[in-house]
């Protein structure tokens, strides 16, 4: 939805975030990184139900990376194994409080078991319209437009027809809102290949809390910081 930006002054509603030093985390304690990932996906939990009750509408996660694939083996597998635990034991709950879950993302990789209840998770949660949560996982924002630019020349769109509009509506979650605000965690300031189209006008925080120990006191931070920032989206400010 790029072309409806958010222009309610200082109220972010559509977050994305970059969830970042798990491993770090667990390098600080000595434990697995498989550790640092689970404690992650507590954080994960805590943070959309702030998300929840700071009224924010739309939060997009940056769980998996077409990237994260070069990881070893082992985290990877510990991961995918998260994944499907999460959806087991965390999703169910923050149903429950209204919460709508849809992935977004290449599925072709993902092992056939997880993507079935991906599917089955979308489905259950689809009339649920408290809070949309986007979890991006196998994504890579430049694969994403390869694909979405490979889907305007499939469905013989005419080069005088390639639009904005046209290109928003072949990304892989077209409903996913443009988001206000993006917040990186554990002090990296990159992008590293997250909504690269949806984010071109999204005011960026930085966070130097690492993934796991972040909660509702940050997401708050993160807002008030937000609230601070005068959107002008390429025009003169008053
Ligand atoms: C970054 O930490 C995080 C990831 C690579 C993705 C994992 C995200 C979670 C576990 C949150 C919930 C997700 C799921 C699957 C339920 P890092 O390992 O890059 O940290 P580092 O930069 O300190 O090494």
């Amino acid at each position: 939805m790029s072309d409806r930006p958010n222009h309610d002054p200082g109220v972010a509603r559509s977050v994305a975030v970059i969830m970042d030093g798990n491993g770090r985390w667990a390098a600080a304690r000595g434990v697995p990184v498989a550790e640092g990932h689970r404690e992650g996906a507590r954080a994960l939990r805590r943070t959309v139900e702030a998300a929840i009750d700071l009224g924010i509408q739309s939060l997009a996660v940056y769980a998996f990376s077409t990237e994260n694939w070069a990881r070893p083996p082992d985290e990877v597998d510990s991961i995918m194994e998260l994944m499907d635990e999460t959806i087991d034991r965390e999703l169910p709950d923050l149903a429950k409080q209204g919460v709508r879950t849809r992935f977004f993302g290449r599925r072709d990789r993902v092992p056939a078991a997880l993507r079935q209840k991906m599917e089955g998770l979308e489905a259950e949660t689809a009339a649920n319209e408290r809070l949309s949560l986007w979890i991006a996982f196998d994504y890579g924002s430049r694969a994403e437009l390869v694909d979405a630019a490979r889907r305007l020349l499939a469905d013989g769109v005419r080069p005088q027809d390639v639009s904005e509009q046209a290109m928003s509506e072949r990304l892989y979650a077209p409903e996913l809102p443009d988001p206000d605000l993006v917040i990186r965690t554990s002090g990296e300031q990159r992008i590293s290949n997250f909504l690269l189209w949806q984010s071109a006008y999204a005011e960026l925080v930085f966070d130097e809390t690492l993934w796991p120990d972040f909660g509702a006191d940050q997401l708050r931070s993160a807002l008030d910081e937000y609230a601070q920032r005068a959107r002008r989206f390429g025009a003169r400010g008053q």
